[in-house]
């Protein structure tokens, strides 16, 4: 077990590159079951849940070469050797459950275990099945597994109770080779749809409308391989951004796509942080002036991401006057909250609703990460905390944040990653 020493950064300075998208990568990965030939992604971030789907493709039948000083994957399946995504993976990674949609559509049946309750809520899969079942699968379970299996799959008009952004792609992974023409309404409008979308359609798909709420897809017959490099990381830019503000710093973010972290930046500048977009990313300035706290309330995309709230919320801890933060995309999305608290912070919960206290004089403490972006959320509050902190469980942190300890070494953070 590896923690992480953090001791008080003030004033990060310098330069950062983001790395490939995790959230961009895990789909494409499993859209490139779908094809025979030779699929090639670049800007590929070294990721605990990118080894994670490479053992998962690799038990399905995928052969896969990671070239990792490049930033590379090939993948290549001539043949599907298991339709299942097994419970062990499921329960490490819930993006398991993407392979889905392809085996469907390449062999017609899926095995996939069933994501179960989870950190950041209940997590329920009915949205994929709604979509699955409308394309004409069948859908049973046994034994904690959820079966999909179709002779055929016909294009149907999909509504989406909410917009989910794993249905969205599942069912669109699905539709690429069904009969006919799919419509999903209501489909989630994330950057990492588009990507994965735009890798589809390398592949030969006909899909029309990604990044918009409507998602029509022609079926065709057969994909080919294709050659894709991944979107950057707008969770991990949104993260740097906030370790720049959070210490009070000057940080040029490079690599980051100033368009997929507009509502971060706009509540940044609100705060009093100045943001500039320059050629190749953004530079965050919070030296000057007093910051002043603002109230956050998450959305599906565009809104303010759900994946970057404990790490605002950290920040919200340390500027003047109190402010509001509103969960509405996870229930039970708090749980960085006890570990802030016991930092020094003020933070109270109602329900979906966070009171947070400014002004908060944070010192160091032991805590642990209980999921991802909590565990990001505790390193940036270390950074301003006076004193050492100790964040143990960063198994957590590594499944999302590439060299994350390096890189906020890099613009002069006093972060230790320790083997226990
Ligand atoms: C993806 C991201 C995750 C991010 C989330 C929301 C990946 C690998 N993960 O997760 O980092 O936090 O989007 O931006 O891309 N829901 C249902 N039924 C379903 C599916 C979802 O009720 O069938 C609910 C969920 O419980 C949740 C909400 O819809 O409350 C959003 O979930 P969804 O958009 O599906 O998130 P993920 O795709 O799991």
């Amino acid at each position: 077990m590896a923690k992480y020493i953090v001791k008080q950064s003030l004033s990060l300075s310098g330069e950062v590159e983001i790395s490939g998208s995790k959230n961009a990568v895990l789909p494409i990965m499993a859209a490139a079951l779908l094809t025979d030939e030779l699929c090639e992604i670049t800007g590929v971030p070294a990721l605990r849940d990118v080894d994670v789907m490479c053992g998962l493709m690799r038990g399905i039948g995928a052969r896969v070469n990671e070239f990792y000083s490049d930033k590379a994957i090939e993948i290549k399946t001539d043949k599907i050797d298991s339709e299942e995504a097994p419970n062990e993976l499921v329960k490490k990674m819930r993006a398991s459950v993407l392979v889905m949609g392809p085996l469907l559509a390449r062999t017609g049946r899926a095995r996939i275990a069933l994501p179960g309750g989870c950190a950041i809520g209940t997590r329920p899969i009915n949205l994929h099945l709604k979509g699955l079942k409308a394309l004409g699968a069948n859908i049973s379970s046994e034994n904690g597994y959820v079966i999909a299996s179709a002779d055929k799959l016909r294009g149907a008009n999909i509504y989406l109770d909410s917009p989910s952004v794993g249905a969205t792609e599942n069912i669109t992974m699905a539709a690429v080779l069904a009969e006919g023409t799919t419509v999903i309404e209501n489909a989630a409008e994330e950057p990492e749809i588009v990507d994965m979308v735009n890798f589809l359609n390398k592949m030969g798909a006909k899909i029309k409308g990604a990044g918009t709420d409507t998602v029509r897809i022609e079926g065709v017959k057969k994909l080919s391989g294709a050659k894709h490099a991944v979107i950057p990381d707008r969770i991990e830019t949104g993260t740097f951004m906030l370790a720049a503000a959070i210490t009070r710093g000057n940080v040029l973010i490079k690599n980051a796509v100033s368009d997929h972290v507009k509502p971060i930046t706009a509540k940044l500048k609100e705060c009093g942080a100045v943001i500039d977009i320059v050629d190749d990313g953004l530079t965050v300035d919070a030296r000057h002036g007093i910051l002043t706290s603002t109230d956050i309330k998450t959305l599906p995309y565009p809104g303010f991401p759900t994946d970057i709230q404990s790490q605002f919320m950290a920040f919200l801890t340390t500027v003047h006057g109190a402010g509001m933060v509103i969960e509405n995309v996870f229930e039970n999305r708090y749980m960085h909250v006890n570990e802030l608290n016991r930092m020094g912070a003020n933070i109270k919960i109602e329900g979906r609703v966070a009171i947070v206290e400014g002004d908060r004089r944070l010192h160091g403490a032991e805590v642990f990460a209980t999921d991802l972006r909590a565990g990001a959320a505790l390193v940036l509050a270390a950074l301003a905390a006076r004193g050492t902190t100790q964040i143990s469980e960063i198994h957590h942190i590594e499944r999302g944040y590439s060299a994350f300890a390096e890189k906020l070494k890099g613009i002069g953070a006093d972060i230790i990653r320790m083997e226990e």
